[in-house]
C-alpha cells in the first residue's frame, strides 16, 4: 500500500491507473478506522480494480462548540487496517494542504442535508459535501463507497453528485453493528462501560420502531412515539431526534405510504451517536 502525503502525489497515479482501464474504487475516512470502514475497503477491492482511502479529519464539518481536538486519531493501527483490507493507496494529507491560508470557495449542499443533523449540527454537510467534492477532483475514482449508518451525509452525497454531474458512481454499504447491535461508530471508544452498555438502546429501539411497522403501523406519530418511549425505557433522556420520515427525502409524513426511515440522535454521556433502520413498504 502506498501512502500519498500531498495533493500533488495524489491524482497522477490514479489518472494513470484510470487510462490503463482500471477501476478505482474510492474509500473517504476521518480515520479512527473501525469494522465498519474495513468493510467499505473490502467492498471497494471486491469490486474495484484499486482501492484508495483517504484519511482526513475534516475541520470544516465540526459545527460550533464540537471538538475536533477531541477527534481521535489512530493514524498508525489504521494503516495496517487499511492494508490488510487491500487498500492500494491511502491519501494523508495535511489540513492546510486542503485548506490553504485564504480558502474560500464551499459547496451549498443540497436540501436533503437541512433537517436532522443539519438542524443540530449547523454547517456539518456543508464542510462534507465541500471536502468531499475535493476529493472527488483530487482522486479520480469510479466509485465512492460509503456507510448507510450516515444515511444523511450518503444522500447528501449521492444528490450533490446528481445536481453538480460529478462523474462517479455513490455505493451504499451495509452498517456494521456489534454483535449486539450496536452500529460501529469511532465515537464508541468514548463510551464508559455502563454507557456502552446502554447505548446499544439505540438499536433495540429501533428494532422495537421496526417490530411496530412490521405489525401493520403506518401512521408516524404513533412509530415516533414507540422509538421514544423505548429510548426512554433504555435509559437514554438526551435525545437530539427520534424521527420516521421519507427515506429518499428525509421529509415529514404523517402517514407511510413511500419506503420510510427511522433515525435517532442520542447523546449517552458525553458522547453523540446517531443510527437508522430502513422501514420497508411491505409490512410483513
Ligand atoms: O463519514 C466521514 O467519515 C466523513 O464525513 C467523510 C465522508 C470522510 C468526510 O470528511
Amino acid at each position: 500500500m502506498k501512502i500519498l502525503r500531498h495533493p500533488s502525489e495524489v491524482f497522477p497515479p490514479i489518472a494513470f491507473a484510470r487510462r490503463e482501464g482500471a477501476s478505482v474504487g474510492l474509500v473517504p475516512t476521518m480515520g479512527a478506522l473501525h469494522a465498519g470502514h474495513y468493510a467499505l475497503v473490502r467492498q471497494s477491492a471486491s469490486q474495484c480494480d484499486k482501492t484508495v482511502a483517504t484519511i482526513f479529519v475534516n475541520p470544516t464539518q465540526f459545527a460550533a462548540g464540537e471538538d475536533l481536538a477531541r477527534y481521535p486519531r489512530t493514524l498508525e493501527e489504521d494503516l495496517e487496517g487499511l492494508a490488510a483490507a487491500g487498500a492500494d493507496f491511502v491519501f494523508v494529507p495535511k489540513d492546510s494542504d486542503l485548506y490553504p491560508s485564504g480558502f474560500s470557495t464551499f459547496v451549498e449542499p443540497p436540501s436533503v442535508s437541512l433537517p436532522l443533523e443539519g438542524a443540530f449540527r449547523p454547517g456539518h454537510y456543508r464542510g462534507v459535501a465541500t471536502i468531499v467534492l475535493k476529493l472527488f477532483n483530487l482522486i479520480p475514482a469510479t466509485s465512492a463507497f460509503f456507510g448507510r449508518k450516515d444515511y444523511q451525509q450518503l444522500l447528501t452525497i449521492q444528490k450533490m453528485v446528481d445536481d453538480l454531474n460529478v462523474p462517479i458512481r455513490i455505493e451504499a454499504c451495509d452498517t456494521v453493528r456489534e454483535a449486539d447491535g450496536l452500529a460501529m461508530s469511532s465515537r464508541n471508544r468514548y463510551l464508559s462501560p455502563e454507557d456502552r452498555q446502554r447505548a446499544v438502546g439505540i438499536y433495540r429501539s429501533l428494532q422495537r420502531t421496526l417490530g411496530e411497522f412490521n405489525s401493520g403501523v403506518r401512521n408516524v406519530s404513533d412509530l415516533e412515539a414507540v422509538l421514544m418511549r423505548s429510548l426512554h425505557d433504555c435509559n437514554i433522556d438526551q435525545v437530539d431526534y427520534a424521527k420516521v420520515v421519507d427515506a429518499e427525502t428525509l421529509e415529514d409524513r404523517t402517514k407511510l405510504e413511500a419506503p420510510a426511515i427511522a433515525l435517532v440522535a442520542a447523546r449517552i454521556g458525553k458522547t453523540r451517536l446517531i443510527d437508522n433502520w430502513l422501514l420497508g413498504t411491505n409490512g410483513a
